[in-house]
């Protein structure tokens, strides 16, 4: 008996010993054939900066708010709002797929308006997001199913890095509007607006609701409601991301302007947004991703199918940020204290593009900075050239992505001479 199960047994190995064999001939591994990627353009920076012994150096990659003395920042709303969940001692049990309830009620009211006569008559659905870039996944895979009109999709040009990979690897094809001036560091309006007016009818074009990433430059309001125009002549589907409402100009109505402004004037668009930067919870992964709709059926269908499409891939959202978002949001006292705090981080952050702009003027610098003030959020868009980019990183240890950003919020009032002083040296 013992002999007959070992025949089987070894006529079993024997049926598979070809596979083995092929296995080992091909590199002995299934990975065998896997190139080297490329390392994160933005992370690769901060590696390089950990590994600099100069005191002096400053890690301007990485998009992440800092305080004064350049040590990350948790708001005293979050801290207190933790402080709340915790004494309520609440379950872990999993959430729905489309997260907690109070949480996308008041993400959508955040970005909305709570008056908002779109939430009031249930035509749009929220679903919580594993933050902005989650959110924005969960929209280009929700397009690429259910966007019957067209696969392209229109970046501006610049845009976020991840934007590229995330509507790719949804299957959408990319394409790009012109954006950003390099002759003024400022929005090339005209240039936009031309490329608009010549983008397929029903494709989907991406707009960066406030504080654009990574050149800083805003349209002004008038500016909006012309592209706004312009978009809705050639029936273009909008999808914004807001992964920094409040953070630009420190007010969170004044930055959701143009998202309210596309609503009124009758799109009906998608919406990522993001906790990480205007509640510091970038760990957390909160976020929120909307779908405005025609009626409340279709939002239910969408709803449906935007459940369909988020569960196999994580099942549903994880509850700590979610849960202090809400809170912060939903209790007045911690709400006005939050509300305070933001204003607090966007005024620093434009007290530094001041300092910076005066401390180059002080240098002597002979060129115009003008774009340092006039830019907004957490990124400058520098106008550095590669070149100058790798002088400033080599000699005086400031690091920064190669297309010229600075993260504003790496500056403090104790490093912002250096950095004048660094980069009149490169460009004078
Ligand atoms: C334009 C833009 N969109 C989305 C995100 C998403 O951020 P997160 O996934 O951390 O919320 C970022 C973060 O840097 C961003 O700059």
């Amino acid at each position: 008996m013992a002999l007959l199960k070992s025949n089987r047994l070894i006529s079993c190995l024997g049926s598979i010993s070809p596979t083995l064999g092929s296995l080992s001939s091909r590199n002995s591994s299934w990975w065998g054939g896997v190139q080297m990627g490329p390392p994160d353009p933005i992370l690769g920076v901060t590696e390089a900066f950990r590994r600099d012994t100069n005191p002096k150096k400053m890690n301007l990659g990485v998009g992440a708010y800092r305080d004064d003395q350049g040590k990350p920042f948790v708001l005293s709303s979050v801290r207190k709002a933790e402080a709340i969940i915790a004494a309520k001692q609440l379950d872990k049990e999993y959430l729905p797929i489309g997260g907690l309830g109070e949480f996308t009620k008041a993400c959508a009211q955040l970005a909305l308006g709570p008056e908002n006569d779109i939430l009031k008559s249930g035509r749009s659905i929220t679903v919580q997001t594993i933050s902005g870039t989650g959110s924005l996944s969960v929209g280009a895979n929700f397009l690429s199913r259910f966007h019957g009109g067209s696969r392209d999709v229109y970046l501006p040009k610049p845009s976020w890095g991840n934007h590229t990979p995330i509507f790719r690897d949804a299957g959408m094809k990319l394409n790009a509007y012109r954006y950003y001036d390099q002759a003024t560091c400022g929005f090339d309006f005209k240039g936009a607006l031309e490329d608009i007016a010549n983008i397929p009818e029903q494709s989907v074009i991406l707009l960066h609701a406030c504080a654009h990433n990574p050149t800083g430059v805003d349209p002004r309001p008038e500016q909006w409601k012309e592209m706004c125009e312009a978009v809705k002549k050639r029936n273009l589907l909008v999808f914004f991301d807001m992964a920094y409402q409040g953070f630009a100009s420190g007010d969170i109505d004044r930055d959701a302007w143009a998202v309210r402004y596309f609503l009124e004037q009758g799109h009906n668009i998608l919406l990522s947004q993001s906790f990480a930067k205007n509640m510091g919870l970038y760990g957390e992964r909160a976020g929120g991703f909307t779908v405005v709709c025609n009626d409340a059926d279709e939002a239910k269908r969408v709803e449906s199918q935007l459940k369909i499409l988020i569960r196999p891939i994580y099942s549903n959202p994880p509850m700590n940020g979610a849960r202090i978002a809400a809170t912060i949001l939903n209790n007045a006292d911690l709400r006005t204290l939050w509300l305070e705090e933001v204003h607090g981080m966007a005024n620093r952050i434009i007290r530094m593009r001041e300092r910076l702009a005066a401390g180059l003027k002080k240098e002597g610098s002979a060129h115009n900075w003008q774009h340092v003030t006039d830019q907004i959020g957490m990124f400058c868009f520098t106008g550095l050239k590669p070149e100058q980019v790798e002088r400033v990183t080599k000699e005086f240890s400031v690091y920064l992505t190669k297309d010229g950003r600075i993260s504003m919020a790496g500056v403090s009032s104790g490093n912002v001479d250096y950095l004048a002083h660094a980069i009149h040296t490169v460009t004078k």
